[in-house]
Parts: structure tokens; sequence; C-alpha cells
């Protein structure tokens, strides 16, 4: 989709390339060139598509898609020493709208993780109403209760401090002491909280998929680039 032209000196600052009294400098120095053609005027209203800088076209003047294998140990936070958005380039830190994650996996979670800074599209994925559906290899402290699967596939588990239920989420018993999950809902330590209400402790979590997305080989605190194809799915099988 065409996007609507944007003053250079907006543009290139909310890209993270410098800030708006800086991209006076860039053109003073020649270093910004539309199309091909050098531009001098802060105020001239560009094309983000035709935009170059330093000889290169500009970092993703549009829209950021990315699907990210979240290690242990990191976390969903923008402020903290340990934040995920440290595996990604310095420069996006200062992009606004800022990159965000499509929804959060706990510290001490891995997996599959989407970010994007494209607000439509997070609120695609993460509206409850699309029933986004989640799997988790989860391992346990204890052996399985015989009766888990029933229990969590009911949609009656009242976990505590919530006023509804969970959704009903299927279990598939991997061994005694591991399972597959999938919810459809992303409640706040909702595994780790579901498995305490059977009275049991999830050892190790690992989201698998997240929708049509999986890890594929993608090794952990690395990410990818969505496809078009990707960016575009409306269906979730
Ligand atoms: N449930 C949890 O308990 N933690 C996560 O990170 C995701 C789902």
């Amino acid at each position: 989709m065409q996007k609507p032209a944007e003053r250079i000196d907006h543009l290139l600052s909310r890209l993270g390339y410098c800030s708006r009294s800086e991209v006076r400098d860039l053109l003073r120095e020649g270093q910004v060139r539309v199309a091909g053609e050098l531009l001098r005027k802060a105020s001239a209203k560009v094309d983000a598509a035709l935009v170059w800088v330093d000889d290169e076209p500009i970092d993703h003047p549009h829209a950021l898609y990315l699907l990210y294998h979240k290690p242990l140990g990191k976390v969903c936070a923008h402020d903290d020493p340990r934040a995920i958005y440290q595996d990604f380039p310095l420069r996006w830190r200062y992009r606004r709208p800022s990159l965000s994650s499509v929804g959060r996996l706990d510290r001490e979670t891995s997996g599959v993780l989407l970010l994007t800074d494209d607000g439509d599209w997070l609120h695609h994925w993460t509206s409850p109403r699309r029933a986004i559906p989640r799997v988790y290899r989860v391992t346990l402290q204890a052996p399985l209760r015989g009766d888990a699967a029933d229990i969590l596939g009911a949609g009656t588990l009242m976990l505590e401090g919530e006023e509804t239920p969970c959704r009903p989420a299927a279990m598939q018993r991997l061994t005694d002491q591991e399972v597959l999950l999938t919810l459809t809902e992303g409640r706040y330590h909702e595994v780790r909280r579901m498995f305490v209400a059977l009275d049991n402790l999830v050892l190790t979590l690992q989201r698998e998929a997240f929708g049509p997305f999986v890890l594929d080989d993608l090794p952990a605190g690395q990410w990818r680039e969505l496809t078009e194809a990707e960016r575009t799915m409306e269906k979730i099988p």
C-alpha cells in the first residue's frame, strides 16, 4: 500500500537515524537522496521507499514483522538490562512507533515470539476474539495426575485471583512428566498457574507455535523477517 509522503526530518528521526535537528546536518553534508536526487530541505515531503542515506536505502521504511526465538533469561519489557530488544539492531530501539512483542513470554520461557511496530497487525494477532492457538512444551516436576487432560479441557479451571475460568486447553501427554499444551488465550503466567492448580510445578516451558508460526531451525536469540505471505495471511490453521 502506498504510504503518504512525510517530512524527511520527521521520517529519519522516527526511524532512529538521528534527532530532527541532526537531519539538517545530514542534508547539508549531502548524505540524503530521494530517487537518486540530492535532497537539501528538511521540510521536503518524501516517499519513504525512495529515500537513501549514506548510499543505502533506509532501514525498513514502513514496518517490521519479525519471528524471534526468545531465549531463556530475557524479558519482554523495554526498560530492562535483560530486554529481548538487545538482540535487534540498535537503531530499532529509537524507532517510532516502537517495536513491540505480540504478547509476552516469561523470563524463563523460551520459544516463538512475534514482534512488530504495526499496531493493527499486533492487534490482529493478540485479539482474544481470534483465539489464536499457542502450543507449549511443558516439563513437570511430578508425574501428571490422571484427570489432568479432562480438567484442562473442560474450560472450568479457575486460577487464583481471576474472575473467569481458563478457556479449554488441549493437552497431549508425551511422558508422565512432559506434555504439549495448546491454549487459545494468553493470561499472565497462565501455563505455570494451570499446573499449580493441578498440584504440580512447571520445570521448563517452551512455546513451540503461535498460530501458524513455528521456530523450525531458528536458533535461540535469533530472529528472521516474516515473508510477505506470512504477514498477510488471514486464516489460522
Ligand atoms: N504461560 C506461562 O506461564 N508463561 C509464559 O511465558 C507463557 C504462557
